[in-house]
């Protein structure tokens, strides 16, 4: 699908987020092995969270979601060993979060599983889960020795293991210590850096043996089935990033999003963009789910580069095209290192970034582990490709509502991979119906 994207003479607009797509996956996950009934609201019904739905209700547990309140979604739990063998191959679609965890959460089962996904998370590296999951006595095969899906799991006996990553990746932690509640012994994972820390409070919610000392989590078999966890999920951060971003960098605009998530693990969008000299007011709210929220209000900034690296990459994985649009609009030139990783996301989003943003006038030099993003003050309209990336086709709109003319955005669709109204609340926030199909 192509979108176009007019440049707004102003931005306005008080944006209602969808549920964090990171939680509405746990939440569905560990609820399907908890025993009883859990309500999730405010679920985002993005593709990815669906592909969880669809794989956990392959596996028999029942997942309700009436089409009168797709927000509203029932997972009624069937304990540590109620899942049935799925009759066919289960599909992650594009979501590596539905994948690495499910494999934790499989391994240690008595059934076969075969999971597979879409082009991109086939091609995404797979053999940083399947090998701690190994040595817990895991049995996984996969193309490439196990490096790339389909993966398949044949459930057995796992014990506990010590494991250090050497990346760090939230998708891998939650793997590890998902296999570690079927395992003998305990289970703890190391962390180089601190990831966001979902698995951890929510397990924890649910009556889970779980102690954390720093980057050190461990877990081990809970003595009875985990508690239903009922729960409202906060607004998506990784979400919020679009229109914070639109909000400093346009020079007329005011953009409130509400209960948006601010688990410090995630804030490293909001770090960034302060350092850079955003205005942003940030109104604190209490939490819901175990997971502190704030309503938060951007206005246009005189915006100055800023270093990103570090604990800050991993604090911001998911929002940095974003920032490396807000960075075309800074003044000086933005670094940011240590973030490789970018390049094994849905796409390499080091090389499509720069790619795409240069094609609307951003001066960006591809590093190994990051960019150089030179300020260039303003961006004009241009034919971009989201690769089939959600990241980066709603990072191009955010660049196209600032940018002078229109830009064509093609592989539009992707949006709805975590976002599904993006495309709407993009119509509201301009003020009138200037984006079209
Ligand atoms: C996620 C962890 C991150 C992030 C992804 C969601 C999660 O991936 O990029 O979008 O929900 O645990 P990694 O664990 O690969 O860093």
């Amino acid at each position: 699908m192509i979108r176009k994207v007019a440049g707004q003479p102003s931005l306005k607009g008080e944006i209602e987020l969808p549920g964090d797509k990171s939680i509405a996956h746990r939440a569905v996950m560990f609820n399907a092995i908890a025993k009883g009934n859990a309500r999730i609201t405010n679920f985002c019904g993005g593709a990815d969270c669906l592909a969880t739905v669809g794989c956990i209700r392959a596996l028999g547990v029942e997942v309700r979601r009436s089409r009168a309140s797709p927000g509203t979604v029932d997972v009624q739990g069937v304990g540590d060993s109620g899942f049935q063998e799925p009759k066919d191959v289960l599909n992650a679609r594009n979501s590596g979060t539905t994948m690495r965890l499910l494999a934790g959460l499989l391994s240690g089962q008595p059934l076969l599983a075969i999971i597979t996904g879409d082009s991109s998370l086939r091609s995404r590296p797979m053999g940083r889960v399947v090998e701690p999951l190994r040595l817990m006595g895991a049995d996984i095969q996969g193309r490439n020795d196990g490096r790339l899906a389909p993966l398949v799991i044949r459930g057995s006996h796992l014990r506990g293991i010590r494991h250090t990553l050497p990346v760090a990746s939230a998708q891998v932690k939650s793997a590890i210590l998902l296999a570690g509640l079927f395992a003998d012994g305990e289970t703890s994972v190391l962390e180089p850096g601190l990831t966001r820390d979902h698995t951890e409070r929510m397990l924890a919610q649910m009556g889970a043996p779980l102690k954390r000392e720093g980057t050190l989590v461990t877990v081990s078999r809970p003595d009875t089935p985990l508690h239903p966890l009922t729960l409202r999920l906060p607004g998506d951060i990784s979400a919020a990033a679009y229109w914070l971003v639109a909000g400093v960098i346009h020079p007329k605009a005011r953009i409130k999003v509400t209960n948006c998530g601010i688990n410090p693990t995630r804030t490293g969008v909001l770090d960034a963009l302060q350092a850079m000299g955003a205005k942003l007011t940030i109104n604190r709210k209490g939490a819901t789910g175990g997971e502190p929220v704030a309503d938060i209000v951007a206005e246009p900034s005189q915006l100055k580069a800023t270093e990103i690296y570090g604990d800050m990459v991993v604090r911001a994985i998911d929002e940095i095209p974003v920032l490396a649009v807000a960075a075309c609009f800074a003044r000086g030139t933005t670094v940011v290192r240590g973030a490789a990783e970018l390049r094994v996301k849905e796409t390499d989003r080091i090389a499509y970034t720069a790619q795409e943003l240069s094609k609307m006038g951003a001066r960006i030099e591809e590093l190994p582990d990051g960019m150089l993003i030179h300020g260039v003050g303003r961006l004009r309209g241009a034919e971009v490709n989201s690769h089939g990336d959600h990241r980066l086709a709603m990072s191009l709109a955010i660049a196209g509502l600032a940018a002078e003319g229109t830009t064509t955005i093609a592989g539009a669709e992707a949006a709805s991979v975590s976002y599904p109204t993006f495309w709407s609340d993009l119509e509201t926030v301009a003020g009138k119906p200037r984006t079209r199909g």
